[in-house]
């Protein structure tokens, strides 16, 4: 008897500390509602997409990083009168220029467009946490010369300011959205996939992936842009007798996949400050056995949690996400890589493809048994944080059809547009803000100190202390 009464105490007091948590902190659903606004793309004439004057200027000018540790940068341009010259000048100053790489150029065709001059060159042996490294390029016709600031040598204490957008598009909101990142200000960007939506437009018009190239420019051409690919990406079109996934992506945007053993540009890993990046792709094969499958086991077991804390992973499709747009289509890479993500202490999951902002708690749903029917996720002080920041802002509009209730692992979530970034402080803390595209202005709208898994593996972290609507 007194052994019963010790077990209904038990459970009671466990389905009261459950209830306390739930209780304590749920999950919110924005009341804001963003304005109703045809999502249209800018016209072809607008001011963003204007070509650098000079003859065959380099126009399009991006970089991201050129190896695994910050010690080389990649530019792509591209030129349209003729190929010219795909030398790179850099150095300390911009009248002193003494270090030279020399890249390559391709082209492609894709149906009836076809591409300009589309260069790349890797600038090697930079020194680190330099500001104003000045780069040149179009030696020959117009010359134009840049900066950025080559990245910090990675360390755990080593702070960072990463900018987190997705699925941005080029319509107006999506000029706000860059504008807005550009007034927050960060050292990189982590792209969450879909850059043009090109394929938006009859005949998937690449002409769109030149105009969203002169319109990023302005961002990424002075510091480097991480990217994940999207399905926006994959511009597979039998019906225009285009086979080959992601033709334009590659031609256009390098990856530095090789220096972390990856095969495919889909897939790979930087190291940054005190961060360690896994890019993951949704769009390519990603099960048992697979080279992205196998990549991931080896690359998790060579993280260095004492050199670079803050493991964060991206993919395109969210792996938990209650909106009804994309609904469960991250399941799949979920049920793969999850428990992988939870056993090494993931810090914080990024993806898109939803055009909406969500933010989860600390969640898992690992324990799931097929004969148990244990499959709802529950809160686990292990596991990752999962945002979805699709809300670039691009042609397609928002997904505003959350499904309803909210379910418990979600901690914020509204339909609207904006972006995100994510302070590294130390090895410790990190201060993360979404800042929502408010009529024109930018609102801090769901900011979290983030503590860090490896660090500090028990701390509760996912409950803002502070919010606003
Ligand atoms: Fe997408």
């Amino acid at each position: 008897m007194a052994m019963c009464s010790t077990i209904v105490v038990v459970v009671v007091l466990v389905a009261t500390a459950t209830a306390a948590e739930e209780t304590r902190c749920p999950g919110t659903t924005s009341s804001f509602r963003r304005k109703q606004a045809a999502m249209e793309d800018m016209p072809m004439d607008a001011d963003v997409f204007a070509v650098p004057p000079g003859p065959n200027a380099p126009q399009q000018v991006h970089i991201t990083l050129g190896d695994h540790a910050g010690t080389a940068m990649t530019v792509s341009w591209v030129t349209t009168e003729e190929a010219g010259n795909s030398t790179v000048l850099y150095g300390r100053a911009m009248d002193k220029l003494d270090m030279a790489a020399e890249g390559t150029h391709t082209r492609y065709k894709y149906y009836n467009y076809t591409s300009g001059f589309i260069h790349h060159c890797t600038l090697t042996n930079l020194e680190m946490c330099i500001r104003d490294s000045y780069y040149a390029m179009g030696f020959g016709h117009t010359v134009r010369t840049l900066w950025f600031t080559t990245p910090p040598r990675p360390g755990p204490d080593v702070p960072f300011r990463l900018g987190l957008i997705g699925d941005l598009g080029q319509t107006f909101h999506s000029n706000d959205t860059l504008t807005h990142y550009e007034a927050t200000g960060g050292d990189a960007v982590l792209f969450m996939g879909d850059l043009s939506y090109a394929d938006k437009h009859p005949l998937h018009d690449n002409n769109r992936w030149d105009t969203w190239g002169r319109f990023s420019e302005r961002s990424v051409a002075y510091q480097p842009w991480i990217w994940v690919t999207g399905n926006h990406e994959v511009d597979y079109a039998p019906e225009l007798g285009e086979t080959k996934p992601f033709k334009p992506f590659t031609h256009r945007y390098p990856t530095p996949h090789l220096a972390s053993d990856s095969p495919e540009p889909y897939w790979y890993s930087v190291k940054l400050a005190s961060a360690h990046i896994i890019v993951l792709s949704s769009y390519s094969a990603f099960a048992k056995y697979t080279p992205q499958y196998k990549w991931l086991e080896a690359e998790l077991a060579s993280v260095n949690r004492s050199e670079t804390p803050w493991l964060i992973m991206a993919s395109h499709s969210p792996w938990y996400n209650s909106n009804n747009f994309h609904y469960m289509e991250g399941e799949p890479m979920r049920v793969q890589f999850e428990q992988m993500a939870v056993d090494v202490r993931v810090d914080l999951v990024f993806s898109g493809h939803v055009h909406a902002y969500e933010r989860s708690f600390r969640v898992s749903n690992i324990r799931y048994n097929i004969t148990d029917g244990q499959c709802t996720p529950v809160r686990d002080r292990r596991a990752p944080v999962y945002i979805t920041i699709g809300d670039g802002g691009n042609i397609e509009g928002p997904a505003d059809e959350m499904t309803h209730p909210q379910p418990a692992y979600s901690a914020f979530r509204e339909d609207s547009f904006g972006h995100a970034v994510l302070d590294i402080k130390n090895r410790t803390h990190a201060y993360y803000a979404w800042y929502r595209n408010d009529d024109g202005a930018k609102v801090a709208a769901d900011t979290v100190w983030f503590t860090n898994r490896f660090h500090m593996p028990n701390h509760d972290d996912s409950t803002p202390k502070k919010r606003h609507y």
